[in-house]
């Protein structure tokens, strides 16, 4: 979603602003800003769409300074427009801030404000802060921050800029991610890494409610009693290569690219490839716990959400625990059965998404165990579940999820696996069956991709269906879940996924001879019950692309296409089926003509309800 940077040191901030705002970008935003303190008042450049508006307009009168902060925003209160776009201003100008996450009382706010004398010029929540903020200065940015927070109700990442205290940079948190970075004779603020990883490695993470003052040569954090906080210094091993394009033309091939990678390194850690068990990061899940397990929850959202469907099914089938997978934003309001023998799995890409860390949040208050599997190292899900075991995916920077959804299918893997192992229910001989396979994944993945010409024409054969329909039985079906929803995202293709069996309980009334059917079928003992249901479709004039597996070869009979993953145990089919849905996906982007890595109205990070 929204993006914040901000800097303090001795080089010209407006560029340094800029830079990190386009390393921001793939968050998503529909407009973008600059604020920047030249000792006698703060310039504040903002514009409606892209960051190269932005750019434009910074060229015509470059604003002097070395402070500033700068933002991309999502709209979420009042359309996106310069007027609504950040940073915010008080009425003379002094106090500046930009902010991500949402107000809740801004309302009630506002009218308060309103009696007080103060105009508002724009729809947004953010308003109030810095309205908030000039009610309480007395001389004291941080004492005013401190007084306004208190008023606030939501979620936010704040930076802000005051004109009488030139030599300062703020910035607080709470259920919106923020960092405070480490330079020399320069030091920054910004919402995620990779909007400062090209200058400094040196993090601090800040937690809910913790304020950073950051001054040219210091970063002091405090809580709202003022009280200093001693905080370790984080430092990033990954590479700013990794968070760009790297050769390929969009960051959604790349992470596609990139899969084969991913599998081995989540591997590497966790299963030798002699071992008779799977190691999960030290995460305690012995038979004594497990037998006191009553129910596993999976929560998580969208493409997460798919993984979870995964992690249920197997979990079920080989660990015999009852698992429900749930939709993080149906999760927290329904009042789930959960006590202190309920283990709550949350599964989440950036770790940040605030439908999750509320479910999670919600688990620990009803006193279950809770377990994050998220890729984004430090993230406030990561920081708050109990055990975590992370998706080493690396940044993920394309709107859909491609590399971080099979990295969170492999954690499904492991930890059915290893639960079932734990239990008995999977023999030594069955372990060492599964563990050759799961091994063997990255080449199998690496195979798919060498076809990537073929899948290509085969997505610009269909690419003008304007329905498409993926259809499976079992794991099958879940994999067409993922399918269906990577074509919505970035082809802008009306699909749906449906259990094959239940096509003709209804569905099957709008097949005609436009509509594309996509039939997942790797399941060797509901092979032939997804042929009838595909020959059903084919009758009703429905183009049939099948993703089957190779020797599959009488699938011919009924599909007008097919696509062969390499065989492997009925387990591991999920994750080999979804890399062409995938490229389809991808291809039928392109070929459209549209921003794939950027899908309208999307963004990576869903840090708002
Ligand atoms: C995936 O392609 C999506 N853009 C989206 O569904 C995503 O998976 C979802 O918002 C959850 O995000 P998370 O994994 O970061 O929690």
């Amino acid at each position: 979603m929204c993006g914040i940077i901000g800097y303090i040191g001795n080089k010209q901030s407006d560029c340094i602003l800029l830079e990190g705002l386009k390393k921001l970008e793939y968050r998503g935003y529909d407009s973008a800003g600059v604020a920047v303190h030249n000792s006698n008042n703060i310039k504040i450049i903002k514009t409606n769409g892209r960051i190269k508006n932005l750019e434009e307009k910074l060229l015509e009168k470059r604003p002097e300074g070395t402070l500033g902060i700068a933002h991309t925003r999502w709209a979420t209160h009042g359309k996106p427009s310069e007027i609504n776009s950040h940073p915010h201003s008080n009425k003379s100008g002094t106090i500046v801030a930009v902010h991500n996450g949402i107000i809740e009382n801004y309302i009630e706010l506002k009218e308060r404000l309103k009696d007080f004398g103060y105009e508002f010029v724009s729809e947004t929540d953010t308003e109030v802060i810095v309205h908030l903020l000039d009610y309480y200065y007395k001389g004291d940015i941080v004492d005013a921050l401190i007084s306004t927070i208190k008023e606030l109700k939501g979620s936010y990442a704040l930076g802000v800029l005051c004109k009488d205290e030139p030599e300062k940079l703020i910035g607080v948190r709470k259920d919106s991610p923020l960092i405070a970075g480490l330079g020399i004779g320069e030091n920054f603020l910004a919402s995620d890494i990779p909007a400062i990883l090209e200058h400094t490695r040196d993090i601090y993470l800040l937690n809910d409610n913790e304020i950073a003052i950051i001054t040219r040569d210091s970063i002091e954090l405090i809580d709202v009693n003022k009280n200093k906080i001693d905080r370790e210094v984080y430092k990033v091993t990954w590479d700013i290569v990794s968070a760009q394009k790297d050769g390929y033309e969009h960051f959604m091939s790349k992470e596609i690219a990139e899969q084969p990678k991913v599998v081995k390194d989540n591997l590497s850690l966790r299963l030798k490839t002699d071992a008779k068990t799977i190691n999960l990061d030290g995460i305690n899940l012995d038979k004594e716990t497990l037998d006191k397990i009553n129910k596993i929850y999976m929560v998580a959202c969208g493409t997460a959400y798919h993984a979870s469907l995964v992690g249920k099914y197997l979990i079920e089938r080989l660990a015999r625990i009852p698992v429900v997978a749930d939709v993080a934003s149906e999760f927290r309001y329904r009042d789930p059965i959960i006590d202190k023998n309920t283990l709550v799995i949350v599964i989440s890409q950036s770790g940040e998404t605030a439908d999750t860390l509320a479910a999670l949040r919600l688990a620990k208050e009803k006193g279950a165990r809770t377990i994050g599997i998220v890729n984004v190292v430090g993230s406030t899900i990561a920081r708050e579940c109990d055990d975590i075991l992370y998706t080493l995916a690396g940044p993920e920077i394309a709107v859909a999820s491609t590399k971080a959804y099979s990295a969170q299918l492999i954690a499904m893997y492991l930890i059915s696996c290893y639960i079932a192992t734990q239990k008995g229910y999977i023999s030594e001989e069955e372990f060492i069956m599964f563990r050759n396979s799961l091994l063997a994944i990255s080449d199998n993945i690496k195979q798919i991709l060498k076809n990537e010409d073929r899948v290509k024409e085969i997505a610009n054969k269909y690419k003008n269906c304007d329905n498409v329909f993926y259809i499976g039985r079992g794991l099958d079906y879940l994999v067409a879940k993922e399918g269906s929803l990577k074509l919505k995202e970035v082809a802008y293709i009306h699909s749906e996924a449906y259990e094959a069996g239940e096509l003709k309980h209804g569905p099957i009334a709008l097949i005609h001879d436009n509509t594309l059917v996509v039939g997942i079928a790797t399941d060797e003992h509901l092979f032939e019950k997804t042929m009838s249901n595909l020959k059903e479709v084919k009758a009703r004039g429905a183009k049939i692309l099948a993703i089957t597996l190779e020797g599959k070869e009488d699938i011919m009979d009924v599909a007008d296409d097919v696509i062969y993953i390499p065989n492997t145990e009925w387990i591991f089919t999920s994750i080999l089926a979804n890399i062409p849905q995938q490229l389809i996906a991808y291809h039928m982007s392109i070929l459209l003509g549209h921003d794939v890595d950027k899908p309208r109205n999307l963004a990576k990070s869903v840090t708002v309800e």
